[in-house]
């Protein structure tokens, strides 16, 4: 399965570092001959820059697209301060990330929420990257597989397929700390989840589980080489597209 190499650049950036960015990591792509077979790429620039990524990612077949770190739950209408589903496909999005931990944490969002806002990003022709992850008292207790299990099955639609969903396991404990689960630990999980994926969608086998959590060029082959790790979702060394493209590499 061919590997997606995702950056989720969080609340970083301005307008000229996200042109800066987005443009060298599209040349870094570019200049690397034989990656863009190899892997897909996705940024995740705020709202605010998706434009500027979207201005200088024009051509139609561009190995680097772009989406954004979250929808609203509902359609048009009035929700002040929200941008809907229908709108990011409007301004070319491919992709949106939902249930990303610190979403999950500091918004409230729920298994819930993140499904229905998961099935509108469907209706709408947006590709989903749904994110689960236990914390680390969950995991201290025993409980990550549990935990992984009911946000799996609690937050992803049943419109979703092998061509518009991906998971990304990112144990909250790894996220911007440093800190990574080991190779062992993330083919446990991975195996898990793409069990229990086989319980809703036949095609299971085909649905791409990526790791997220404090990936970087250092650790990125390991985690990229363990079964079932179809990519990464990468934050912080996403921001560099020097460290951005080395993981890709190392995929
Ligand atoms: P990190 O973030 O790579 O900085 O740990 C990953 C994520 O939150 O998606």
């Amino acid at each position: 399965m061919k590997k997606l190499i995702a950056g989720n650049w969080k609340m970083n950036g301005s307008w000229a570092e996200t042109r800066n960015l987005t443009e060298n990591i599209l040349k870094a792509i570019e200049a690397e001959s034989g990656l863009a077979d190899k892997c897909d790429f996705a940024i995740f620039p705020p709202y605010l820059y998706i434009g500027v990524a979207k201005e200088v990612l024009t051509e139609a077949d561009s190995p680097l697209v772009y989406g954004a770190q979250d929808c609203a739950l509902n359609g048009n209408g009035a929700y002040t301060g929200d941008v809907s589903a229908a709108m990011l496909r409007d301004f070319g999005c491919e992709y949106v990330i939902l249930g990303h931990s610190e979403r999950r944490q500091y918004h409230g969002e729920t298994d819930d929420v993140v499904k229905k806002k998961a099935a509108m990003a469907h209706a709408e022709g947006l590709k989903t990257i749904i994110c689960i992850g236990e914390t680390e008292s969950e995991r201290a207790a025993g409980l990550e597989k549990r935990v992984v299990g009911t946000q799996l099955s609690g937050s992803m639609p049943e419109s979703a397929t092998i061509m518009n969903t991906v998971i990304a396991y990112e144990p909250v404990w790894a996220i911007g700390t440093g800190k990574t689960a080991t190779p062992a630990d993330v083919k446990d999980m991975h195996g898990f989840i793409r069990e229990k994926l086989q319980e809703r969608i036949e095609i299971a086998k085909n649905m791409r589980i990526l790791y997220g959590g404090s990936m970087k060029p250092g650790n990125a082959a390991e985690l990229l080489a363990t079964p079932n790790v179809d990519g990464g979702l990468i934050g912080g060394a996403s921001l560099d597209a020097g460290q951005f493209l080395a993981i890709a590499k190392a995929a």
